[in-house]
């Protein structure tokens, strides 16, 4: 692949390897009221609806708003919710957690249905709850969560959802882009994702892509002047701009990594790339005794947490310093119940990475003298 020679490859969530073609497209100065760079504000928006695989003529739009994926996810919360009424939030994972601080900072009366982070939520637990209480507005949930690797039942929870018809909002950070999804069949009204995650562009913005009508009717309910969805649409929408600032040069690269997304054959094209470094990962991970925190039928291909080997000499800083050192960069572990490290599968990296980084694996274990790697903890 042709990242930067001097770059480690990335093994993380995110800010992710990036491809040199992607990284040149920044070279360039444009001006935020440039008419080629509102020509490249309105292709994108088109390109990322035709990636969800809507479009605006069929009543979606695509809002791209500065910050990481979280001022994204907080301009959906404050934007959306009604003045009053409660957000059902169904966690499984730290991101879940921090849509429900969300929520707090802005005075929004949630209901959480909280999971551990190995299980998947139950879909009826969801019918019940909006059943017993109409007061619930909005339903939101993490689409993969990160924080395991763990791949939620959208479609299932969305379509309990419709049938009370609430609002439905997806935080699909880590998954859009490269893992299928039918966006008119999961009954979606709101799904967030970000410049830097599987459509392999660099940080600097979100977007959402949502329901024209459910757009529409939050007027007037934004508890913030920068994060006001409906405010960046219309802005969007009247002379192609941003309300402030945009970041000119993020969504250069952005631009161009649609297009290798495109040359990559679409989400198919590089969910099936993603797939082969998860299985190749896997594979060489367990044959060196490592044991995944998530069951292999619930895991999806985006991330994988593994368990920490029961032998005493393994010691995650050294680990990571070590890998750090042969030229890999993994991520800690974030699950609350067990000692995890995290691999990531996405960013411009394939196969023969993935087979560097287990054969530098091997090698930091040897060093380390941990000889006894099936995992503790394998009953959390
Ligand atoms: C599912 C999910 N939600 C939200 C976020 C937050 O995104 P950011 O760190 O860009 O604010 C992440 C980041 O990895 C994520 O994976």
């Amino acid at each position: 692949m042709d990242s930067l020679p001097k770059d480690k490859p990335l093994f993380t969530p995110g800010p992710l390897t990036t491809s040199l073609s992607v990284k040149q497209a920044m070279l360039r100065d444009l001006g935020s009221r440039d008419t080629e760079f509102i020509g490249a504000v309105r292709e994108l928006r088109d390109e990322l609806l035709r990636v969800g695989g809507v479009s605006q003529q069929g009543g979606y739009e695509a809002i791209l708003m500065q910050g990481s994926g979280t001022f994204s996810v907080e301009a959906v919360i404050a934007s959306a919710m009604p003045p009053a009424g409660k957000l059902l939030c169904v966690v499984n994972g730290a991101y879940g957690d921090r849509i429900v601080k969300i929520a707090q900072v802005h005075g929004i009366e949630t209901v959480v249905q909280k999971y551990r982070e190995n299980e998947l939520p139950s879909v009826e637990a969801v019918d019940e709850a909006l059943a017993a209480d109409p007061e619930i507005k909005m339903v939101v949930t993490v689409h993969c969560e990160t924080t395991s690797g763990i791949i939620n039942p959208i479609e299932a929870i969305g379509a309990q959802v419709a049938k009370h018809g609430r609002c439905y909002f997806v935080d699909s950070m880590s998954a859009f882009g490269a893992v299928p999804l039918d966006f008119e069949a999961a009954k979606i009204d709101f799904l967030v994702s970000s410049a830097n995650k599987c459509i392999e562009g660099v940080p600097g913005f979100g977007f959402c892509i949502c329901r024209h009508e459910a757009l529409l009717e939050t007027r007037g309910w934004s508890r913030t002047l920068s994060l006001d969805l409906l405010a960046q649409w219309e802005g969007l929408e009247k002379n192609g701009q941003f309300r402030f600032t945009p970041p000119t040069h993020t969504i250069l690269a952005f631009r161009q990594a649609l297009q290798e997304l495109e040359e990559e054959g679409g989400v198919a094209g590089r969910a099936a790339r993603y797939e082969e470094n998860y299985r190749t990962l896997v594979a060489g991970m367990r044959s060196l005794g490592f044991v995944e925190y998530v069951d292999p039928e619930l895991q999806g291909y985006i991330i994988t947490s593994f368990r920490y080997p029961e032998d005493p000499n393994f010691q995650f800083e050294k680990f990571y310093d070590l890998l750090n050192e042969a030229g890999f960069v993994i991520y800690p572990g974030k699950v609350s119940d067990a000692d995890c490290f995290r691999i990531g599968n996405i960013g411009r990296i394939d196969k023969s990475n993935v087979e560097a980084l287990l054969e530098a694996i091997k090698d930091a274990l040897a060093k380390m003298q941990v000889s006894q790697v099936g995992a503790m903890n394998a009953g959390a």
